[in-house]
């Protein structure tokens, strides 16, 4: 079976390795020239773990690919992925500018029956749009050719990215014939041959599931978050109240931590474009209107607990911070707290040292030298009036205190993650401040 998937990112790419790995000849497709320059003399342009072994060991097998053009491939193949990115519109609706691109691409080059699967995070009503698209390209050309449209949006998690395609816990398809459920089954069973976990909906209720899933996902992190401000205001630990409450079933205990806010290239943008549909839609969405606004408070504590231990004056002053990636395992830096906590500091007359195993590249490209930027996070530390950390790597989690206590000018430990110990912190000589502890 040969397939397309256009948009050669964390999820097209990685989506793409992991078909070719099943059998299935792929190509992955992207208008960036130099990403495709790349990937074509063995580079990945991302990090994600497993992902460079897993990508050379298919185009060596030749069964993966890598094109800049959609056209040149299509007559091949059977199913074309769109896999492009959806970012936030001024207004906070998904741009769809890049998914329309490719369905109109579609429409000028198709010569036969092809399924376009949108795998793309998109607003519900958005196959809508693409069928539009193509069918108004078909009939520029003057062709009547038959092509369906379907969803299937996509749940990986970047660090976790592989193990998530390869056994997912479930994979939603929206279709409208029983042609295209046969491709889809096709493509999906080999990772599920026990157990298989492919929902088939209508498309609409497909393009909702992704949207519905992040919400509830974003709505129990700011949750949490709104429990530890108050778990900080009235003694109360957070830590302990996660585990009172995710051990009832009812609640599970996944997803119930409280830090510094959520950030990433997904939740802050599909919970404003679920809101923006809301409206749209003339129905307010109440619950995650206020996860948004949650979650932008929570993106300052770090830099407010940082300031109320220091004086209520940072000038002059050395802050440390650990992480920079929005999560661990990636170097994704989109919407990262890291980025308003920088600049916060920056504002308030910081001098700022960091360190992160995999995103200094990142930052650099982002913010330039803004920061100081440190060999590892014992660099960083040495003359800090304080530490803050930001993104929970592995290897932040065992610090030698000691040794940190001795380099440092002062003595302030903001755990922007929850994962420190307060007495062992605070044993060394250290003022340790949390999030709702
Ligand atoms: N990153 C994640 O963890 C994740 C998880 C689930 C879903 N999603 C969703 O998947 C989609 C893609 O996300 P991503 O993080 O992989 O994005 P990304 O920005 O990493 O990659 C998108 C790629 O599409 C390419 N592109 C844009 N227009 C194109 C065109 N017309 N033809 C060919 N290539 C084109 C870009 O050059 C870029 O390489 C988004 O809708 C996102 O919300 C992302």
């Amino acid at each position: 079976m040969n397939i397309a998937i256009v948009g050669t990112g964390y999820v097209g790419l990685v989506s793409g390795a992991c078909f070719s790995e099943t059998g299935i000849n792929v190509t992955c497709v992207d208008i960036d020239k130099d990403k495709i320059e790349r990937l074509r003399k063995g580079e990945i342009p991302i990090y994600e773990p497993g992902l460079e072994e897993l990508v050379k060991r298919n185009v060596e097998a030749g069964r993966l690919h890598f094109s800049t053009s959609l056209s040149s491939v299509i007559d091949d193949v059977e199913v074309v992925f769109s896999a492009v990115g959806t970012p936030p519109d001024e207004d906070g609706s998904a741009d769809l500018q890049y998914v329309l691109s490719v369905a109109r691409e579609f429409g000028r080059n198709i010569k036969k029956y092809t399924l376009l699967v949108t795998k793309s995070t998109v607003p519900v009503g958005t196959a809508k749009k693409v069928k539009a698209a193509i069918t108004d390209e078909l009939a520029h050309r003057g062709v009547d050719i038959d092509f369906e449209v379907a969803s299937n949006p996509e749940f990986l998690k970047e660090g976790a990215a592989i193990k998530d395609f390869m056994s997912p816990d479930r994979v939603i398809v929206g279709v409208e014939s029983e042609r295209a459920k046969k491709v889809m089954t096709k493509l999906y069973r080999p990772f599920l041959t026990n157990n298989f976990r492919v929902y088939f909906m209508d498309i609409p209720s497909a393009e909702m599931t992704k949207y519905a899933a992040n919400a509830m996902l974003a709505t129990r992190i700011s949750f949490m978050n709104d429990i530890a401000n108050l778990c900080d205001k009235v003694g109360a630990d957070v830590n302990m109240v996660r585990k009172g409450i995710g051990t009832d079933a009812r609640i599970g205990n996944k997803f119930l931590y409280s830090g510094c806010g959520y950030g990433g290239s997904c939740f802050p943008k599909d919970v404003k474009a679920l809101a923006h549909t809301g409206r749209e839609n003339g129905c307010t969405m109440r619950v995650i209107e206020a996860v948004e606004t949650t979650n932008e408070h929570q993106k300052s504590i770090v830099f407010e607990k940082l300031r109320q231990a220091l004086g209520g004056n940072l000038r002059g002053k050395r802050i440390a911070l650990w992480g920079l990636a929005f999560k661990p395992e990636t170097d994704d830096m989109r919407e990262a707290p890291a980025l308003v906590i920088i600049d916060k500091l920056i504002e308030a007359g910081a001098v700022i040292n960091v360190f992160d195993p995999i995103a200094m590249d990142e930052c650099r490209r982002r913010i330039g030298d803004k920061v100081v930027y440190c060999k590892d996070m014992y660099e960083a530390v040495i003359d800090a009036d304080a530490v803050a950390l930001v993104t929970e790597w592995k290897q932040f989690r065992m610090p030698s205190w000691a040794i940190i206590r001795r380099v440092m000018k002062s003595n302030i430990i903001v755990d922007g993650r929850n994962i420190y110990d307060r007495h062992e912190i605070e044993d060394e000589g250290f003022t340790y401040l949390a999030i709702g502890r």
